[in-house]
């Protein structure tokens, strides 16, 4: 007998009352007595339990003996309407296959709550709870909207490099890729290494950003996109930095910033309103979770809105744009700044930190807001120069509880002011050489942003730390798994 999914059996109308299914899972929990016992049964496919009703007319208790919480079995029986208010329907076995046992002693989620710090330490096992498959579910789901929405306007998937000789982001923080013998590196007469022994002929390293060979694509494709793993050797032990993490990058040719914003406000919000049009089952279980673990927390560490109150607040509403100066005055004639409460003092030509972003966001605009036109200092050297020669066409998209969620720009299309800057910055113009053609043969106003993939997850699961929104975290001195 072909197994049917979870889901498919608690949709509406999909299976029929009477008929013989076969469903094959882990067992969430066991209860019952002499007569009867009800497993709760889940295969991943939805939040929802399937309950077994198992009469010991018909089965022996000695066939549930290994049944426990963890095991996995195959149960094959009669849909039956159940007679409890919690389900509208129930498989009533006729026959159960312990397919694989786990032993109760040893195994480590047993059906209690158990801490997200906890099931960090068990990543192989953490997909098996209701919170973590929840947020998985969701993830996927999110990932497809990504392609769906791109492709249904025709911008093309490029697969850019994972591993590049290009430092994109111009921040140093980057994993080496070598096959040199590290305890025997070969060395130049002056004393760096050698990397024309490397394996590639040269220094290379795991890609922070896709971005500067989605330009190439998007100066002869029109609209690209990448979506992959990026890599960033920050040491940075907060609950919004992966060293691994994923990141959708469009670029379009003959977008200026106003239509990047615009791009990336209609993004969001598809992505949103595809979640909750998709995903109700996960995120009302989210929602609840979340509601209550708040009723733990003191009132002010608590949200405002619900998780879903959060979704549709940002669906709903316009994202407020300014300019990082108008910004930065609001900030300076903030409550939290007058008093002093800011941790980094507020002044022109700083780089906003997450208090200042929150601010904005939480407190000021109380909605997601887009900042433009940041000091050229604190941004990457692509981004274009602004007739005032102090700011570039940058855009940073701040949501609440996340801060930055998007980072984006209008690219800098002059062949003579890129590498003016180039220069000033002391990049390795050489590296650069082909980046700098594309604005010497047929170059076009352009622009392009980064979405951080998990940053999104977060948000719209609403779970407060990244870790627990990608199957497998990296972080500094975390690669176990
Ligand atoms: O602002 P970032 O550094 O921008 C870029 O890399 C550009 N090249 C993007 C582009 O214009 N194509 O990163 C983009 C986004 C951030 O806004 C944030 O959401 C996410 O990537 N991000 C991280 N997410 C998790 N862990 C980290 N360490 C992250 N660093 C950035
Ligand atoms: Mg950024």
């Amino acid at each position: 007998m072909l197994r049917t999914k979870i889901k498919e059996i608690l949709k509406n109308g999909q299976a029929e009352i009477g008929s013989s299914l076969c469903v094959k899972g882990w067992v969430r929990t066991k209860r019952g007595n002499k007569n009867v016992s009800f497993i709760h049964l889940n295969d991943g496919s939805t939040i929802h339990n399937l309950q077994i009703v198992v009469d010991h007319a018909i089965l022996s208790e000695e066939t549930l003996k290994e049944a426990t919480t963890g095991a996995c079995i195959g149960v094959k029986g009669k849909l039956v309407a159940s007679q409890g208010s919690e389900q509208a329907v129930e498989l009533m076995a006729e026959s159960i296959e312990i397919i694989g046992p786990a032993d109760p002693e040893k195994y480590p989620l047993q059906p209690k709550k158990h801490s997200l710090e906890f099931l960090r330490e068990i990543a192989h096992l953490r997909p098996r709870t209701s919170t973590i498959s929840a947020v998985l579910r969701i993830r996927h789901a999110m990932a497809f909207a990504i392609h769906q929405f791109f492709h249904q306007k025709g911008f093309i998937y490029l697969h850019t490099p994972i591993i590049t000789g290009s430092d994109a982001e111009g921040a140093g923080a980057m994993f080496r890729v070598t096959t040199l013998d590290l305890a025997n590196v070969p060395k130049n007469p002056d004393g760096s290494v050698d990397y024309s022994q490397d394996f590639f002929g040269r220094s290379t390293n795991l890609t922070v950003s896709g971005q500067l060979e989605g330009e190439t694509g998007a100066l002869a494709l029109g609209e690209i996109y990448t979506f992959g793993p990026t890599f960033r050797a920050e040491n940075s032990n907060t609950a919004r930095h992966l060293a691994e993490f994923w990141m959708v990058e469009p670029e379009m040719a003959f977008y200026e910033l106003e239509d990047n914003m615009n791009l990336a406000e209609e993004f969001l919000q598809y992505l949103i309103r595809y979640a909750l049009e998709n995903c109700s089952d996960d995120l009302e279980f989210l929602a609840k979770r979340e509601s209550e673990e708040e009723k733990q927390k003191p009132a002010h560490e608590r949200h405002e809105l619900s998780l879903l109150e959060r979704l549709k607040f940002c669906t709903e509403n316009k994202f407020q744009r300014l300019t990082y100066t108008e910004a930065i005055e609001i900030l300076e004639n903030s409550k939290p700044a007058k008093q002093g409460k800011f941790k980094f003092p507020v002044k022109w030509g700083i780089d906003l930190q997450s208090e200042h972003e929150r601010y904005l966001v939480e407190k000021e605009f109380k909605k997601p807001v887009i900042l433009t036109h940041y000091p050229k200092e604190i941004k990457a050297f692509y981004m274009k120069l602004n007739e005032d020669e102090k700011t570039v066409r940058a855009m940073d998209v701040l949501f609440p509880g996340i801060g930055e969620i998007i980072g984006g720009s209008q690219r800098e299309d002059s062949y003579d002011k890129l590498l003016a800057r180039i220069r000033e910055l002391k990049l390795p113009e050489a590296e650069l050489w082909w980046y700098l053609e594309l604005r010497k043969f047929g170059s076009a106003p352009h622009s392009g942003f980064g979405l951080g993939f998990e940053r999104l997850i977060q948000f719209v699961t609403g779970m407060s730390n990244i870790r627990d929104v990608i199957p497998f975290p990296r972080t500094p001195k975390n690669a176990e798994f």
